[in-house]
């Protein structure tokens, strides 16, 4: 027993050395001697270097780079000027009966893995573990990680929250007399993961500051070496009897370099990239009484129609496809790719790449280029933070969908509240966790684009092909359809182009 916990510090010490820690969950596959050996090799490529934490999500993300990257120096250079698309990572779990222990162990796992990233700021080096609080001194200065469970605002108007890490519970105070730390704190979420410090008082913490896993400020912004473009379309809604035909062929038109100006058909020559961000089609049976807003309400049917319409994009242009809450797909995330036995004539499509939601893409590297990292969400759980965070709500709300990804990356995960999404309890791994740092986050579900910068990540929101719904009205959206996120690789600069009202 002695031996084997030395070699589980020894383990963690020399990845530490590297500036990496060793995550819980994979501590036992790596005291195999050739595990070790193999999962070592994989942290010393390039890619690591954005990695703070090493889980099996991150060994798995791993393998499948570098496997893509064996067989492309294997295969044959690709040249500059080719589009080149690799799955990262696309959610193929099979399902299986679910039990209350996996939403616990589900949330063990979440708690741990931001635990490890917050342990490494400054601020929360000293940090204890709840149950050591006690042995404090009144109003000594102490720091501590906890997951939010409770968050109450008192008769005074100061925000009383109750946190939790795995060997107790204890309530922080944070008083309206510090406004900007009031102001951090009016837009917690419950069962996000943060770290504080603050000064102890009698099973109390009076809060001075708030840290958050967030992302690393220093991610270099990648570009490509030559002009070419990538473009981001969403929620199409095929079916729909507000679905914008028009729109959408003006769409296609110049994507085949038949409408715009000089400049405006020069970029549509030069995109190599689509992707197609969910709700393609506008599904059957999504909300009460849909029937009577479809134009087709046969779900394969509108199937065939995005596809005929999606095939007409020239083919040397890579589509890459993931899920929406209308398509044909379980809701609960993350979502596998669009049903096949629904879809056949999307797969049946030469250049589309079919993936998960959630899902990180790969997208034009290349020799002596690592490409972009794309990372895919709908965005099923925008509806919650909307109405829920104070400074999206107050901001623009619906109008920002950027200000929502901003929220999700400093969480690092993509539906941090419980009630946020509907989701699979995977016990294995924390599939909407943000373990790796994307170059792109890119999502749809808002109907609204938007495209803005955050720690060089490039956050862009596609808009929508459909006007606007009864539903929507109901429920205060104000979508602003057919326009298009275009963003060049070389400069990383984001276009908006407008093929509607
Ligand atoms: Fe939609
Ligand atoms: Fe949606």
């Amino acid at each position: 027993m002695q031996k084997l916990e030395t070699k589980k510090k020894d383990i963690v010490n020399f990845f530490l050395k590297k500036g990496m820690l060793v995550s819980q969950d994979i501590l036992e596959h790596l005291e195999d001697k050739k595990n070790l050996a193999e999962v070592h090799k994989l942290v010393e490529t390039n890619y690591a270097k954005d990695i703070s934490v090493l889980n099996k999500k991150i060994k798995y993300l791993f393998e499948q780079i570098v496997k893509d990257e064996l067989e492309n120096t294997n295969e044959k250079k690709t040249p500059d000027s080719e589009s080149n698309v690799k799955v990262v990572y696309s959610y193929n779990g099979t399902a299986k009966k679910r039990e209350a222990n996996d939403f616990i162990q589900y949330f063990n796992n979440r708690f741990r893995t931001l635990q490890q990233i917050l342990k490494q700021r400054p601020e929360l080096h000293n940090r204890l573990s709840i149950n050591r609080l006690a042995n404090k001194k009144d109003r000594e200065q102490i720091s501590v990680i906890g997951m939010v469970r409770d968050k109450q605002q008192t008769k005074n108007g100061n925000y009383m929250l109750t946190i939790e890490d795995n060997t107790g519970s204890i309530r922080i105070i944070i008083t309206k007399n510090k406004p900007k730390l009031f102001k951090i704190a009016q837009d917690i979420v419950l069962d996000e993961v943060i770290g504080i410090t603050g000064a102890n008082g009698d099973n109390i913490i009076f809060v001075n500051n708030i840290s958050f896993p967030d992302i690393p400020l220093d991610r270099e912004v990648k570009k490509a070496k030559e002009e070419s473009y990538a473009l981001f379309l969403s929620d199409i809604h095929v079916g729909s009897k507000n679905f914008l035909k028009e729109d959408f062929n003006r769409f296609l038109k110049w994507i085949n370099c038949d409408l715009g100006n000089e400049e405006q058909r020069q970029i549509a020559s030069r995109v190599k990239y689509i992707f197609v961000l969910g709700d393609l089609v506008d599904g059957c049976g999504i909300y009460p009484n849909q029937e009577k807003e479809l134009e087709i309400k046969d779900i394969k049917e509108q199937y065939e129609e995005c596809a005929n319409l999606l095939s007409k994009i020239p083919s040397d242009i890579k589509l890459i496809i993931c899920p929406g809450n209308h398509d044909a797909m379980r809701v609960a995330e993350p979502q596998l790719p669009i049903y096949r036995d629904f879809a056949e004539s999307l797969y049946n499509l030469p250049n589309a790449t079919m993936v998960s939601n959630p899902s990180i893409i790969n997208i034009h590297s290349s020799a002596g280029f690592s490409g972009f990292d794309v990372l895919l969400y709908h965005g099923y759980s925008f509806d919650f933070y909307v109405s829920e965070v104070a400074s999206i709500r107050n901001n623009g709300g619906y109008d920002r969908a950027d200000l929502i990804m901003k929220f999700l990356l400093q969480k690092r995960n993509l539906a941090p509240s419980h009630t946020s999404t509907l989701y699979v309890p995977d016990t294995e791994l924390d599939n909407l966790a943000i373990t790796m740092v994307p170059d792109f986050f890119v999502s749809g579900h808002i109907h609204k684009a938007a495209a803005a910068n955050y720690r060089n990540v490039t956050l862009i929101s596609g808009s929508c092909w459909q006007s606007k719904t009864t539903f929507q009205e109901k429920v205060g959206h104000n979508p602003e359809p057919s326009r298009v996120p275009i963003v060049n690789l070389q400069t990383r600069h984001v276009k908006m182009l407008k093929l509607g009202n």
